[in-house]
C-alpha cells in the first residue's frame, strides 16, 4: 500500500479565449483562437470556455471550429438564460467529444434592478429553466450567479440550490466586480458548502479590480472549492482574471499550504503560453510578473547573483525551467534547411506542415539572413505570425525603406501587393513608423487610426526581434488587430498593420466577422 495521500484534483477552467478576450483591445480571430485552444490543450487545461457563442457570427464560429479540432480539455460555450442562447451555444460546441454549456444570470440587487429589470422570482425561475434546458443537451452543466459577491447571500443560495435541484454540476462563484478580500471569500465558499445540497462542484471565479483575484482564489480553494476559473496572464474584463499560472505555481510550490490538492497542468508550459497570449492578443507582459515575467527569475543585486551562483534556490524558490523559463537555446541560423527547421519546431511541440512549414521556413530564411541566430522564442513568434496568416492575403508588403535623422524628414518607400497588383507609395510622416503606417494607408485605399500599439521584442539584446501588435479602428468603425514580426520595428510595424488591414479586407469582401464585435451586453 502507498503512503502517498491521495489528492483532489483541482479542475482548471480556463477562460482566456472568453473572458480574456473580453478584454478591452483584444480581438482574436479564429485562427488565433485555435492556435490559443491548442497550447491550452498541450498546457493539459481540464476546461477550455472557449467563447459566447450567442455574441456574434465570429463567436460561434471560433467555439464550433475548437469544438471540431481539439482534443483533451472539454470545450465549453457560455450562454446567457434565455433557451435560444442555449440552444446556439450547444450547436456551436456539439461537434466536441466533451462538453459543457455554462450559464449564467445576475443575483446581485444592482444587477437584477438596473441590467436585467427582473424580480429575485424571475431570476430564480430563468436560472432554474436555463440549467434544465442545457441537461436536455448535455450532462455537464455549470451555473454561475454573476456578481456572486454582491449578492444577498440567502436569495444567492436558494437559486444555486434550484439550478443543482435542476441538474447542474458545477456551481460557479464569481467575484464579477472584483470586490471580495481572501477571508471573506474564503467564508463565501464554505457557507455556500453548507447551505446548498446536492452533489456538484464549487467553482470560484474572480477578478482583479483590487488586486486579490488570484489570492481570492486560492482562498476558495483552501474552503473547498474544486474548480478555478482563469486566463492566461490574468487577462480579462478592466484589471482582469484570476492568472492561471500564480495559481498552479503557488499550489505546486507550497504543497504545505495546498497539501490535498494538486492541478493537471504541465507547467513547464507555462511561459510559453504566455508568450503565445501576449504575442496573437498584443498584450505585453509585465517584466516583473510572477512565473512568466521576463524578469522573474532575473538577478540584478551582486550578492543575490553571487547566491544563486553558489546554490539557485538562495534567491529562487521555483525552479525556472519547472514553468519553461530555462535559458532559451540558440538553435538554428541562415545555413539551416528545411528538415532542421521542421525537426526543430517538432521538438518544440509545433505541427505545421503543407503551406504554413514553407511559408515560415520563407520567413525564417529571411530573418535568420540578418540576424545570427534565431532562438526558440524566435521561431515560436515568427510561426504564430505565419499561422496568423494563413488565410490567402488581400494585401502583402514587398518592401519598404525608410530614412529619419535630426536634419531629414522621415519618410517612407513602400511596395506592397495590393490584391495581386504591384503598388508604390512614397510618403512623409511625423516619424518612421507613422509614415509606413501612412504610405500603407495610402496603399490599400483603407482609412482610419491606430486605437493600440505595442512594441515587444522577442528575447531580450539590441539584435532581437521586434514584435509589433497592434489595434485599428476603420473610418466605418470595424476594429481589427493586427501582428508583425521583423528585424526593425519600422518594418514589423508594417507588417502588423498589413495584417490587421487584411481583416478589414476579408470583413469587406465576405461579410465574416473577424471577432466578436457586437456582445449582447457586458459581462464581467
Ligand atoms: O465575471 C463573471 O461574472 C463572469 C460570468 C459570466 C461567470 O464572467
Ligand atoms: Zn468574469
Amino acid at each position: 500500500m502507498s503512503d502517498t495521500p491521495t489528492r483532489d484534483r483541482v479542475v482548471i477552467f480556463d477562460t482566456t479565449l472568453r473572458d480574456g478576450e473580453q478584454s478591452p483591445g483584444i480581438s482574436l480571430d479564429t485562427g488565433e483562437k485555435l492556435e490559443i485552444a491548442d497550447q491550452l490543450a498541450r498546457l493539459g487545461v481540464d476546461y477550455i470556455e472557449a467563447g459566447f457563442p450567442i455574441a456574434s457570427q465570429g463567436d460561434f464560429e471560433a467555439v464550433h471550429a475548437i469544438a471540431t479540432t481539439v482534443r483533451g480539455p472539454v470545450i465549453c460555450g457560455l450562454s446567457r438564460t434565455a433557451h435560444k442562447d442555449i440552444d446556439r451555444c450547444w450547436e456551436a460546441i456539439e461537434p466536441a467529444q466533451k462538453r459543457r454549456i455554462h450559464t449564467f444570470i445576475a443575483t446581485s440587487p444592482t444587477h437584477m434592478e438596473h441590467k436585467l429589470k427582473m424580480s429575485p422570482e424571475q431570476v430564480l425561475a430563468e436560472a432554474a429553466s436555463a440549467v434544465a434546458r442545457a441537461r436536455g443537451y448535455t450532462d455537464d452543466v455549470e451555473f454561475s450567479p454573476e456578481d456572486a459577491s454582491r449578492s444577498d447571500f440567502d436569495f444567492m443560495c436558494d437559486v444555486l440550490q434550484a439550478a443543482v435541484d435542476n441538474g447542474a454540476g458545477t456551481l460557479n462563484i464569481p467575484d464579477t466586480v472584483g470586490y471580495a478580500m481572501p477571508a471573506e471569500w474564503a467564508e463565501r465558499i464554505r457557507a455556500i458548502r453548507e447551505r446548498v445540497t446536492g452533489d456538484y462542484v464549487l467553482s470560484t471565479h474572480c477578478h482583479n479590480d483590487l488586486g486579490f483575484a488570484v489570492a481570492n482564489s486560492l482562498a476558495a480553494v483552501q474552503a473547498g472549492a474544486r474548480q478555478v476559473e482563469c486566463t492566461v496572464n490574468g487577462i480579462g474584463e478592466r484589471a482582469g482574471n484570476a492568472a492561471m499560472e500564480e495559481i498552479v505555481m503557488a499550489i505546486r510550490t507550497r504543497p504545505d499550504t495546498y497539501a490535498t490538492v494538486e492541478t493537471s497542468i504541465r507547467t513547464e508550459e507555462l511561459a510559453r503560453s504566455s508568450r503565445m497570449v501576449s504575442r496573437l492578443t498584443g498584450y505585453p507582459v509585465q517584466f516583473n510578473k510572477a512565473v512568466v515575467g521576463r524578469n522573474a527569475f532575473a538577478h540584478e543585486a551582486g550578492i543575490h547573483q553571487h547566491g544563486v551562483l553558489n546554490e539557485r534556490t538562495t534567491y529562487e524558490i521555483m525552479d525556472p525551467s519547472m514553468v519553461g523559463q530555462g535559458e532559451s537555446k540558440l538553435v538554428l541560423g541562415k545555413h539551416s534547411g528545411r528538415a532542421a527547421f521542421k525537426d526543430t519546431l517538432q521538438k518544440m511541440g509545433i505541427e505545421i506542415q503543407g503551406d504554413a512549414l514553407n511559408a515560415a521556413f520563407t520567413r525564417f530564411k529571411e530573418l535568420a539572413d540578418r540576424k545570427v541566430q534565431l532562438t526558440d522564442a524566435d521561431l515560436e513568434a515568427l510561426v504564430a505570425e505565419e499561422m496568423g496568416d494563413r488565410v490567402e492575403a488581400t494585401f502583402s508588403l514587398v518592401s519598404i525603406d525608410v530614412r529619419a535623422g535630426s536634419e531629414t524628414t522621415p519618410s517612407a518607400d513602400l511596395v506592397m501587393r495590393v490584391r495581386g497588383e504591384e503598388k508604390s507609395v512614397s510618403v512623409e510622416g511625423s516619424g518612421m513608423v507613422d509614415a509606413s503606417c501612412t504610405a500603407v494607408k495610402i496603399a490599400t485605399g483603407i482609412d482610419g487610426h491606430l486605437t493600440d500599439y505595442n512594441v515587444m521584442s522577442v528575447t531580450g539584446g539590441v539584435d532581437a526581434l521586434a514584435d509589433v501588435a497592434l489595434s485599428f479602428e476603420s473610418s466605418d468603425g470595424l476594429k481589427v488587430s493586427g501582428r508583425g514580426l521583423a528585424n526593425d520595428v519600422v518594418e514589423a510595424s508594417a507588417r502588423a498593420f498589413i495584417s490587421a488591414l487584411n481583416k478589414i479586407a476579408r470583413v469587406r469582401d465576405t461579410g465574416e466577422d473577424p471577432n466578436a464585435m457586437e456582445r449582447p451586453g457586458h459581462l464581467g
